[in-house]
């Protein structure tokens, strides 16, 4: 076990770790954040996608320890207040059925707005290639992300 410190939805934390757990077992299991889901558990699905230091990463594939003194993201912390934009169109839309996969596209797509406000649908297909969802189709899901960027939904 080795204690590592980083900075988890805007909080310096301090956790002890195996060197053999993943960012998300830490993450789901020791700091009580249920939205980094486990999907797969080996890259497939992304249903576990958080930000580090900015970007999205899969958190299955992380080791938790590489992480000391990184700053993680979950969506815990992107909506810590209230709802963001983005969550409420997904309710607008009615872009998730089971679940699943919501928190891991919310923050896939928050990291696309950060780089680009306006992508066309086109980017957002290819910036979700990586997150599953078995339930919606899709379509629901991309409508609700145009509706945030201004686009229209056709
Ligand atoms: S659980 Fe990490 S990609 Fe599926
Ligand atoms: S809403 Fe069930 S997997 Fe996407």
């Amino acid at each position: 076990m080795k204690e590592i410190t980083f900075i988890l939805n805007n909080e310096k934390r301090s956790v002890q770790v195996e060197p053999s757990e993943t960012l998300l077992e830490v993450l789901r299991d020791k700091m009580g954040l249920k939205s980094p889901k486990c999907g797969c558990d080996r890259g497939d699905c992304g249903a576990c996608v958080v930000l580090l230091n900015g970007k999205s990463v899969r958190s299955c594939l992380v080791l938790a320890i590489e992480t000391a003194g990184m700053e993680i993201m979950t969506l815990e912390g992107i909506s810590a207040k209230n709802l963001n934009a983005l969550q409420e169109a997904f309710i607008a839309f009615n872009s998730f059925q089971c679940g699943y996969c919501a928190p891991g596209i919310i923050i896939t797509v928050t990291e696309l707005l950060t780089k680009n406000p306006k992508p066309d649908l086109e980017e957002i297909k290819e910036v979700l290639s990586g997150n599953l969802c078995r339930c919606t189709g899709y379509k629901p899901i991309f409508d609700a992300i145009l509706d945030v960027t201004g686009k229209e939904v056709k």
